[in-house]
């Protein structure tokens, strides 16, 4: 570690210990933290999100240790899937212990936990030594944050402390496993896959939001640009801008490869891994492009890139919406 980054992390600690929020990198997505015990620091993570209060949560622990710290009763479940995956992407629901407070779960019985796999991360839980509640530093309904610059951008002054720690290795946020009950359920698709999971602890559910489309009507409209949003196949899409160009709207494309001749926007690898990682950040500099349309190419089929379709899904029904959409 620098010692630059090991000044950050000393004034991270104390920001926290006063209760202050703090701009925070994971592998995933930025995370806005606050200490996890203190109910007044977590709910100036809501105030600042402009979050309803009865959305839960994730607790960000340092070692698999914390499961029995923030959890109640024994799971051999989750004891596999942190001995397989953590650190790294995979958020579990487990039933809570009193340790964590109401203001982190909505006042439901449970709560996610995840130990992240960024190296700054994991050197500031363990100088802090108690758990960090962070959801994705982002305001409620808006694209996740995937560098230090973009949750600049989205809070300024009101998150004076962000951890710089580069760009999120994964890009899109973490796959989430509900443990609370008999049948273990994957609630949001993410790196981590079912195969990977089923492998370690045997057959899981997919959640229907998570593995199906679904009415756009239905969607919740979340990771979403101001900028009206439409998926299409390659074919589809470029008649879509030959034809939209032709009436002088203005549009830009998120092409797969490579873009269309003409076409102006961006393109992103064709590989889910590479996809993702790049896909917010290329979202972000889109919408912040004027543009009146976007139109992005949908991705292949296949369980790989199940977790980029959700994300792309819930960003098309929630596109062009105002700020406070659900
Ligand atoms: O990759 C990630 O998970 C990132 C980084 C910062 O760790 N965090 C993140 O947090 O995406 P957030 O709050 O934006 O999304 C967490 C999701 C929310 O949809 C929340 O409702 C759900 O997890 N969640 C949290 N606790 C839960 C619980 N006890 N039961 C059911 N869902 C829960
Ligand atoms: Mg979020």
């Amino acid at each position: 570690m620098s010692q630059d980054q090991a000044g950050q992390i000393a004034a991270a600690v104390a920001a926290l210990r006063r209760g202050e929020v703090i701009g925070l990198p994971t592998e995933t997505v930025y995370g806005l933290a606050a200490d996890a015990a203190n109910a007044e620091a977590v709910g100036r993570i809501f105030a600042l999100k402009g979050r309803p209060a009865d959305h839960p949560l994730i607790v960000h622990i340092g070692e698999a240790a914390g499961l029995s710290q923030w959890t109640r009763g024994h799971s051999p479940l989750a004891e596999k899937l942190a001995a397989a995956f953590w650190p790294g992407p995979l958020t579990m629901i487990l039933p809570r212990s009193d340790a964590v407070p109401d203001a982190v779960t909505g006042g439901q019985d449970t709560v996610g936990l995840r130990c992240p796999a960024h190296p700054l991360a994991l050197q500031l839980l363990r100088a802090f030594g108690g758990g960090l509640a962070a959801p994705s530093a982002n305001r409620f309904g808006r694209i996740s944050p995937t560098s230090a610059a973009h949750v600049r951008e989205e809070f300024g002054a009101g998150v004076p402390l962000v951890l710089d720690g580069g760009d999120c290795e994964v890009g899109i946020e973490s796959t989430i496993i509900d443990l609370s009950s008999e049948q273990p359920r994957i609630l949001r698709p993410g790196r981590i896959t079912q195969a990977q999971i089923e492998a370690v602890i045997g057959p899981v559910a997919q959640d229907a939001n998570a593995s199906s489309p679904r009415a756009s009507g239905t969607l919740e409209a979340h990771y979403a640009p101001s900028t009206p949003m439409l998926l299409l196949p390659r074919a589809a899409l470029e008649n879509e801008a030959r034809e939209q160009a032709a009436f002088g709207k203005r549009i830009a494309v998120l092409a797969l490869g490579a873009l269309p001749a003409e076409a102006s926007g961006l393109a992103l690898p064709n590989d889910a891994d590479a996809y993702a990682h790049g896909l917010y950040a290329a979202m972000r500099r889109l919408d912040a492009g004027g543009q009146q349309l976007l139109l992005v190419e949908r991705p292949p089929d296949g369980a790989q890139w199940l977790a980029v379709h959700d994300r792309l899904r819930r960003a098309a029904a929630g596109a062009g919406g105002e700020d406070d959409s659900p």
